[in-house]
């Protein structure tokens, strides 16, 4: 069972940057923190306990995104062999990578590039769970409809032609975003508000990946890493 997204509540809650540990090259590119690290790994630990009792008498094969989701599904994968080392009757997973790009500063493009590789026709017949850093359009997921008609699809669509026998999408952040599509996750992270985020994986034009925590991008980082 999928507990409860942990609700980031809007940005009056956010953790001042002076008093967690904080890259010093990357302090003027981040306004504030929003999720700490620890609070980030205990969730992940949590939903992994989830997904391991969910997929119990099954062989679960993990498909994360690329590359925002590397840093996320490392955890999941490090805390759910934890599990499998301690439990005699647990079972194998298998888990690949797909590569997804739609973001061009702060914006979707709208134009979802999705990148499947030969090795996919292996998930034939099997429990597919994708793994995402964030939900925030729903785009990615469930593709979407061009204003002159034309039908993009999503990530759903595009491993549905491979016949896995189910899939589940496993997301860290849900994003209230008032223009999402409404498209909800298995299991989800954190519900968190409506602000670019970075870090724990996630970027800004490939920035600012590398930080421990999920924060709010400042102004000027915005600017310093604007795609020209
Ligand atoms: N941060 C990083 N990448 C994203 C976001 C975000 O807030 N939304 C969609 N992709
Ligand atoms: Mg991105």
């Amino acid at each position: 069972m999928a507990s409860p997204p942990i609700f980031i509540p809007d940005i009056t809650q956010t953790y001042s940057k002076e008093q967690l540990i904080v890259p010093p090259h990357y302090k003027e590119d981040i306004s504030a923190v929003l999720i700490p690290s620890g609070l980030i790994k205990n969730r992940v630990e949590k939903l992994t306990r989830e997904i391991y009792s969910e997929y119990y008498n099954k062989k679960p094969h993990f498909l994360y995104v690329l590359e925002g989701a590397f840093k996320f599904f490392s955890d999941i994968q490090h805390f759910y062999m934890e599990l499998q080392s301690s439990d005699p009757a647990a079972g194998p997973f298998s888990f690949g990578s797909v590569s997804v790009s739609s973001y061009k500063d702060d914006k979707s493009t709208g134009n979802i590039e999705i990148t499947v590789s030969p090795k996919l026709k292996k998930i034939s017949g099997r429990e597919v769970v994708i793994i995402e850093d964030i939900v925030d359009s729903g785009k990615t997921i469930t593709g979407y409809t061009k204003p002159n008609k034309e039908k993009v699809p999503g990530l759903l669509q595009e491993l549905e032609k491979y016949k896995p026998s189910s899939i589940k999408v496993v997301s860290l952040l849900l994003k209230r975003n008032s223009e999402s599509n409404g498209f909800v996750p298995d299991f989800i992270g954190f519900s968190i508000p409506n602000a670019f985020v970075v870090g724990y994986g996630l970027d800004y034009n490939e920035h600012l990946r590398d930080i421990n925590h999920i924060c709010t991008i400042s102004l000027l980082g915005e600017q310093k890493y604007k795609d020209i």
